[in-house]
């Protein structure tokens, strides 16, 4: 296939592009407008690979995407392109609105323009957070966070798009994936990382919510498995196989890092902080996937991961991330 990948400067968008390149032989061109938390980096093992190409622009600007479906001539968009981080979202909400409602549709409008298919990467935090069970992709959408809630929104426009223009489109929505290339403001990178250097881990309120854990890869997997087998104007959710407390989370990268307990400090909570996520993914399964990655092992791995690519994170820990740790936690990093 020839895909256009926006956002897949990203985490889990070049954990995709890699895949779809170096395992499935598909062509990719990647569309991606370099915020803090995009990073050309991300390809260093596939930049020169036939049939990668990276463009810089943002999905809202009609321009840049009409170059890159020129370029690319792409029969699918896939679309990572996304703010993601609940408390940037919550400090400010600004970018978030532009990129996922007026950037979704400006790739909404191209999609049907040039009769491409399109899927749509979403997350579990559109349907808000659950005291027991699993959410389905039936389950009713109540998103908290302006993260969440612009996340909604701009699924809301892909359904639109499919009912009203017949636009072949896909969702998948995915739960908190983990593993290498993930910037560290997230909770698994950002604790690794600080129990690495000495310093404090910022541990929300008590700890106890729960978050159902997915290797990127397995993400990664689920959104090539949709985008080749999913119906259009369907939603597939994609949730790992794991549910954790932070808490455990944060016990288990201490012990990994050979760092002391002492360093778990409880800090102010979240606002608004959603208490469980978890997803029922038999929709996707019978589409034939299956996650490959326990979250035990692959945490190991992700821990390893760091510890060998000081190279990867090192500008990041020196650069803007110093600055928003600082506004965000209300101390410096050592
Ligand atoms: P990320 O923050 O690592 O990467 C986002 C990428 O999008 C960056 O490369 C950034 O430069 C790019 N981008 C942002 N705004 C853009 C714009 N206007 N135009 C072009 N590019 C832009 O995020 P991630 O964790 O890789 O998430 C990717 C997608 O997966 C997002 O849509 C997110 O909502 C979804 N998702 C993430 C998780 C998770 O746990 N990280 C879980 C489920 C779903
Ligand atoms: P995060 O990685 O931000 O993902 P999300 O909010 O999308 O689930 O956070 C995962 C969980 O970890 C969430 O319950 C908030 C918590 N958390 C902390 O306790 N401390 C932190 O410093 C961070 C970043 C997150």
């Amino acid at each position: 296939m020839r895909l256009l990948v926006c956002g897949g400067a990203g985490f889990i968008g070049s954990t995709f592009a890699r895949l779809r390149l170096l395992e499935h032989g598909d062509e990719v061109t990647v569309l991606d407008k370099l915020t803090y938390a995009g990073r050309e980096e991300n390809f260093h093992d596939f930049a020169s690979a036939p049939g990668f190409r990276f463009l810089r622009g943002a999905i809202e600007d009609p321009e840049a995407l009409a170059g890159a479906i020129a370029a690319a001539e792409p029969e699918a968009i896939v679309n990572f392109a996304a703010e993601t981080h609940v408390d940037r979202s919550i400090a400010e909400p600004n970018a978030f609105v532009k990129t996922h409602a007026l950037g979704t549709y400006v790739l909404l409008e191209a999609a049907r323009e040039h009769g491409l298919r399109y899927l749509q990467v979403s997350t579990d935090e559109v349907y808000g957070s659950i005291e027991a069970g699993t959410f389905t992709e039936d389950s009713p959408l109540r998103p908290s966070p302006p993260y969440s809630a612009t996340k909604t929104g701009a699924d809301l426009l892909v359904q639109s798009y499919f009912h009203t223009y017949g636009l072949p489109a896909t969702i998948c929505r995915g739960s908190n994936n983990f593993g290498p290339h993930q910037y560290p403001e997230k909770l698994i990178p950002l604790m690794i990382l600080n129990a690495l250097h000495g310093d404090p881990l910022p541990v929300y309120g008590d700890g106890k919510q729960v978050r159902n854990w997915i290797h990127a890869s397995d993400f990664a997997r689920a959104i090539g498995c949709v985008l080749e087998r999913g119906a259009a104007g369907e939603v597939y959710n994609a949730g790992g196989p794991d549910e954790l407390a932070n808490i455990d989370v944060v016990r288990r990268i201490l012990e990994l890092t050979d760092a002391d307990e002492s360093l778990i400090e409880h800090v102010t909570d979240r606002p608004g902080h959603d208490r469980r996520y978890s997803l029922s993914s038999s929709k996707v399964r019978a589409l034939g996937w299956e996650p490959r990655v326990r979250f035990a092992e692959g945490l190991e791995r992700t821990v390893e991961w760091y510890r060998e690519n000081a190279w990867w994170w090192e500008p990041i820990r020196s650069g803007e991330y110093r600055a928003y740790y600082q506004r965000q936690y209300g101390r410096a990093l050592s």
